[in-house]
């Protein structure tokens, strides 16, 4: 059904059957990672937004697999890859694969519309990202926003926006009225290929809104 609505829409929402454990586990692992930023620098830790007050608004947690392999044994993870390898037709061993968790805390602006795509500057890849929401990721709280059937069209033009240390990306030309949102339940995954043109919105509430997003690529 979600392989069906994947090659359709180029998004689907999948339970992979993640214990509650597991996401409160994970959603302690990125505020662990956000709280000891500094201590190791072998995880990059990036506030992608700059923030005007003392809290970070929307912190980046870059490969935190590195410093916490047991992301690799989770079944976050490994139900992760073997949804990735069917829809990507491809050995699960055979994948590569990074993660990264996004913090967006209250007030937290959105992430520019964009083809995940865009940020990968060269080589052609397939690929796709499994986006898991730590705690109930709603509308009001800046969940995603798909454009279904985009990942059919071409990579668009995007503008680049300097948020020091790191960048944004924003594509041009994006047909907003043919979004729809895809609000999600902590532990209930949407998974979207690297083409299709994402947004998440701002975060309206007094929450954090904690996501783990791993993504997986295969060469042709
Ligand atoms: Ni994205």
């Amino acid at each position: 059904m979600h392989a069906r609505d994947f090659l359709a829409n180029g998004f689907a929402v999948v339970d992979l059957g993640i214990p509650e454990s597991e996401v409160v586990w994970l959603r302690q692992v990125l505020l662990d990672l956000v709280r000891t930023r500094g201590t190791d620098d072998r995880i990059i830790i990036q506030d992608l937004v700059p923030s005007d007050g003392p809290a970070s608004r929307l912190t980046q947690v870059l490969e935190p697999e590195v410093l916490r392999p047991r992301i690799l044994r989770s079944t976050a993870h490994r139900s992760a890859r073997s949804l990735a390898a069917g829809l990507l037709d491809s050995d699960a061993a055979d994948l590569r694969f990074f993660g990264h968790m996004m913090l967006k805390g209250p007030g937290g602006v959105a992430v520019p519309w964009h083809q995940d795509a865009a940020y990968w500057a060269q080589g052609r890849h397939r690929a796709l990202s499994v986006w898991l929401p730590l705690a109930d990721a709603t509308i009001a709280g800046g969940c995603l926003h798909f454009v279904p059937g985009s990942h059919h069209g071409e990579l668009l033009p995007h503008q680049r926006i300097d948020v020091e240390p790191g960048i944004l990306l924003e594509a041009a030309g994006v047909r907003e009225e043919d979004a729809i949102a895809c609000p999600l339940r902590a532990g209930v995954a949407a998974v979207h290929d690297c083409m299709t043109l994402h947004y998440s919105g701002p975060n309206r509430t007094s929450l954090d809104r904690p996501a783990f997003i791993q993504t997986f690529l295969s060469h042709w």
